[in-house]
Formats: C-alpha cells, sequence, structure tokens
C-alpha cells in the first residue's frame, strides 16, 4: 500500500475534478481541497486528463475518464490519489497505480439499491415490450386495447440467470424473487449458504447460460469477460430468453447480440450499459425488442451524493493512516 500523504494537510492538497459532480459533493471536496476544475463538466480523454491535471495531488474521475499509464507517469512526483465515482475501476491502470504508489478508492455499497432498481427496470420493460408499448401511445396510433396486442413475457416462474453474484447481484435477486422469479448464479467461488437465499449455484457460466430465461449481466468489467456473451454463448439460452447488460457494455458481442435479437432467437434485451459509450451501436436503436437506459445504474440524487462521500471518506481515512474499505490499491 502507498504511504499516505503525511506531509500535508487536507487544506493545502491540490485536487482536480474531472467531471461536475452533485453540488452537495462538489462543496465537500471544496472544503477539504484546493480544487481546480474542469470546466465543462464533459468526459476527457486521458491526454487531457494528464495535462490538466498537472501537479494535483488527488484525482476526482468518473468511468467516464481512462486513467491510464500516461495519466500516472505524467503526474507522477505529485498524484499520490485517484477517487471514482464509480463501483467499477476497470478504466483505472491498477497496475501501474500501485506501481507508482498511488492509492485508488471507489465508491461501492452506496448503489447497490440504485443499481438493483435499473436491473428490475431493464428486465421488466423488456419482458413487457414497454418501448412499443410507449411508442404506440406517444405515436397517436393506439387503436384501444385488443385480446392480442403487445403480448410479453410474464416473469413468474422463469430463470433468472445472474453472472456476477456480488452486491448488486444480490440486491438485484432479492428483488426479482418478489415477481417469483427463481434466481441461478454464477460467481467464481458459490455464496455462503445463508447469502445465497436459495438461489441456485453454477459452477461454470455455460451451465448458467443453460437456465437463463433471464440473464443478467452484473460482473465487473474485467478484461477476461471482454465480449463474454458471444455467438457462441447465446445459443445456450434457453428459447425466447432475455438479455440485460447493467454492467458494462465490453461485456457483449454486439454483433452476436444484434444477430439474436432480428433472428428471434431471444425475445428481448434490456441494457443500460454500451460499448464505446456514449456512441451507441445505432442498430439497437432500429430494433423494437431492446429496451435501452444510456448508463443510469446510480443516477439519484441520493446515490450519487452517497459516492462522492465515501470517495471523501476513503481519502480521510488515507491521510490519517486508518484502513478505508473502499480502497481498491
Ligand atoms: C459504476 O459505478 O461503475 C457505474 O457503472 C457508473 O460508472
Amino acid at each position: 500500500m502507498p504511504p499516505a500523504p503525511r506531509q500535508a494537510s487536507p487544506g493545502t492538497l491540490k485536487a482536480y475534478l474531472a467531471r461536475s459532480f452533485t453540488n452537495l459533493v462538489e462543496a465537500k471536496i471544496s472544503e477539504r481541497y484546493q480544487v481546480l476544475k474542469n470546466p465543462s463538466g464533459c468526459a476527457m480523454n486521458a491526454e487531457q486528463l494528464a495535462s490538466n491535471a498537472l501537479h494535483c495531488d488527488y484525482l476526482f474521475v468518473s468511468a467516464t475518464e481512462h486513467v491510464s499509464r500516461l495519466v500516472f507517469e505524467t503526474l507522477a512526483g505529485s498524484l499520490k490519489a485517484v477517487a471514482t465515482l464509480s463501483v467499477g475501476f476497470n478504466h483505472v491502470d491498477i497496475d501501474t497505480a500501485r506501481a507508482h504508489g498511488v492509492a485508488v478508492f471507489n465508491s461501492p455499497d452506496v448503489l447497490t439499491d440504485a443499481c438493483a432498481e435499473i436491473a428490475m427496470l431493464l428486465i421488466l420493460n423488456a419482458a413487457r415490450r414497454a418501448h412499443e408499448g410507449e411508442m404506440l401511445v406517444r405515436s397517436g396510433q393506439w387503436p384501444g386495447w385488443a385480446p392480442t396486442q403487445l403480448l410479453g413475457l410474464g416473469l413468474v416462474g422463469k430463470r433468472l440467470g445472474i453472472l456476477g453474484m456480488g452486491r448488486i447481484g444480490q440486491a438485484v435477486a432479492d428483488r426479482a424473487r418478489s415477481f417469483g422469479v427463481d434466481v441461478h448464479y454464477h460467481n467464481r467461488k458459490p455464496l455462503p449458504r445463508d447469502s445465497e437465499k436459495g438461489a441456485v449455484y453454477h459452477d461454470t457460466p455455460e451451465s448458467l447460460l443453460g437456465v437463463s430465461d433471464i440473464f443478467l449481466i452484473t460482473a465487473p468489467g474485467t478484461p477476461d469477460l471482454a465480449r463474454f456473451l458471444n455467438r457462441r454463448r447465446i445459443e445456450l439460452l434457453p428459447p425466447n430468453a432475455i438479455v440485460v447488460n447493467i454492467a458494462r457494455g465490453e461485456m457483449i458481442d454486439d454483433d452476436a447480440l444484434i444477430d439474436a435479437l432480428l433472428g428471434k432467437k431471444i425475445f428481448a434485451a434490456g441494457l443500460d450499459v454500451f460499448d464505446h459509450e456514449p456512441d451507441v451501436d445505432p442498430r439497437y436503436l432500429t430494433l423494437d425488442n431492446v429496451f435501452l437506459t444510456p448508463h443510469i445504474g446510480s443516477a439519484t440524487e441520493d446515490t450519487r451524493n452517497a459516492m462522492g462521500l465515501i470517495l471523501l471518506e476513503g481519502l480521510h481515512a488515507f491521510e490519517t493512516g486508518q484502513v478505508a474499505r473502499n480502497r481498491v490499491c
């Protein structure tokens, strides 16, 4: 673990704020540090981040900033910690952070409920054809109720397969059970029996796919899961399956998923995350059986406040030599 910045009191530390955070969080950061803020508040690339944050001790970023080797090398000598307003930290080069003795903090736990809600929203909307229904009403062409109009899939008795049964996966499972869904999951290791709450463990993702009427990706965006859901694995899903992704867009092979949606190999998808955000593959926009949201898993005011505050909590622990619950390295 890198040493805490004992040579400086918080008020003298310089923090670079790469995105606009909530008012409450920005005010708290400014109370503690000398803040240099990205005036546009928009996402920036690694080169921009590195040159804008020269001489800063801390970086406050989000999942839209790639905190790459270049950033660590450019800021070497001043940078002591990176705090990312996200539970995922695949955008931070953790090995290089370690090599440069830079601590990294993320914002776990406090976004669990918000993300689980979005997972349920995607599942329900995909299953019940909400996009098509809304378009029909908004078009002014709705002919009125009809016995065979917009027939969707009910959730009762369906098997929900969760890839990545961490805190968010378990929170989705808790909610899904109340809809009458049976929960299955795959992790590297099974959960302790009392945390499973009856969920069925599968020791391979392939076995999980085979029973997933609804397949939900909540696993962290590690390189080994890039393009995880490819053609071969989509073939393993039962007929009329639903695919939902709230993790990272890179985990899906878009060509394979779009072909499966077009060919009705699967019933529908619900996607909150995309490869190359914000450039969503335009083919998704033409498909009726996809429900799309713009990476809003943790987007509530309370959650974004809590995410910012847990970063400050981690940095405070760092400065005072205590153990932080959200320290990644
Ligand atoms: C996260 O917290 O990782 C969300 O995806 C937002 O970036």
